[in-house]
């Protein structure tokens, strides 16, 4: 229920990281500050987790961020009051905040990179939030709040990689890693754009989920550790037009087998652990490979991606959602990569 009477400075329920360890998240309150001109209060009804939260919980990612601070990047949530300069939106909207606050169009800059949400500036574990109205995205209607709140890190990202920066087109071939948030969108926004996927994963359970979303071929990359040779051998020797790389060290030399000559790799993540040195660097060079770091997207990109993922319906796979007050279960559940898909909590 939205009511146009809520008034600014509202005590509310949050959760704050206190010290760097999953376990020390706990419950808090906040008080939201008073609106400026162009800003909107939102009340926030949902939150996704991303790999990168348990990180920054760890301390192993934003190292030096002042404490404590409310973790989470993606919500979406309703906005309940607005400023009285505000143009973009109306009480009662539903909106989601873009994982940089300040990252509004254009390449990604020093400034903006400061401005994550759950990081550098508090998250959305919370019940309100006030942020700059051109740092929040309508949500595409089809969509829960639960839904909406997949989107900032996970798909932003993916769509960053494959559609801006990667220029995907109908009929080339993605491959994507495991069956995390990234790789999930990955997938699907690869088959919305009238491309073919090949995809790996370490369960057989989850490869058959893959293969009922879309993807022509999986390899199960325990079982298949040269995996990459499998990619050549179904691509016909060719390689694929573009990888979406979550593994980082541990997997990169295999992307720069599995890429095509003048292929596309989006650079996005650390999962993979690199046990042997090898000589992927050479590889690389010599493919003439666009390797192409992502680092989420702008408020821009992510108005660009709402309007695909409204007209195709595109729905987001949500494996498991949890109370806001289970968040370390949530965490530690996210960090088992038992999951397919997203995780999402309530708040
Ligand atoms: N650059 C950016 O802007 C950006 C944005 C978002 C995320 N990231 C990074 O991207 C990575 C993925 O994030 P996420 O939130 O999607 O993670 P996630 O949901 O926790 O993904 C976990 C899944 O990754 C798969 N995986 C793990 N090791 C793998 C390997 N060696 N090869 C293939 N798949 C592997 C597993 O899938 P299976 O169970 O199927 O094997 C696992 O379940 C993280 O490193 C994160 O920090 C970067």
């Amino acid at each position: 229920m939205v009511t146009a009477t809520t008034k600014t400075e509202i005590e509310h329920a949050a959760f704050e990281l206190p010290s760097f360890s999953i376990d020390a998240i706990r419950a808090a309150k906040r008080v939201t500050p008073a609106l400026g001109p162009t800003d909107v209060l939102v009340r926030m009804r949902a939150a996704s987790l991303n790999y990168r939260d348990i990180l920054v919980a760890l301390g192993v990612y934003n190292k030096g961020i002042p404490l404590p601070r409310i973790p989470l990047s993606d919500g979406a949530g309703e906005i309940v009051e607005i400023g009285s300069s505000v143009t973009r939106f109306k009480v009662g909207d539903r909106v989601s905040p873009n994982f940089f606050a300040d990252w509004l169009s254009g390449p990604i800059n020093a400034t903006v990179k400061s401005s994550d949400l759950g990081g550098t500036k508090d998250g959305v574990l919370r019940e309100y939030a006030v942020f700059n109205e051109r740092s929040v995205v309508r949500i595409p209607e089809h969509l829960s709040f639960q839904e909406a709140a997949t989107l900032p890190c996970a798909a932003l990202t993916a769509w960053n990689g494959l559609i801006e920066n990667g220029g995907l087109r109908a009929g080339e071939t993605v491959l994507v890693m495991g069956t995390g948030g990234v790789s999930v969108f990955a997938l699907q926004l690869a088959i919305m754009s009238g491309a073919e996927v090949i995809a790996t994963t370490s369960s057989d359970e989850k490869m058959k989920r893959l293969q009922k979303m879309g993807a022509s071929h999986v390899i199960n990359y325990k079982k298949t550790p040269d995996w990459e040779k499998e990619v050549i051998k179904y691509t016909c020797g060719r390689g694929v037009d573009h990888v979406v790389e979550i593994g980082g060290a541990g997997t990169l030399a295999k992307s720069a087998v599995s890429v095509k000559v003048g292929g596309h790799i989006s650079l996005i993540g650390v999962l993979a652990d690199a046990k042997q040195k090898s000589d992927f660097e050479i590889s690389l060079l010599m493919k003439a490979v666009k390797l192409q770091g992502v680092f989420v997207g702008s408020v821009e990109m992510y108005e660009r991606m709402n309007a695909a993922i409204a007209l195709h319906k595109l729905k987001p796979v949500i494996d498991k959602t949890f109370k806001a007050s289970q968040i370390v279960e949530a965490l530690k559940y996210q960090q088992s990569g038992a999951h397919f898909g997203k995780i999402v909590v309530t708040i």
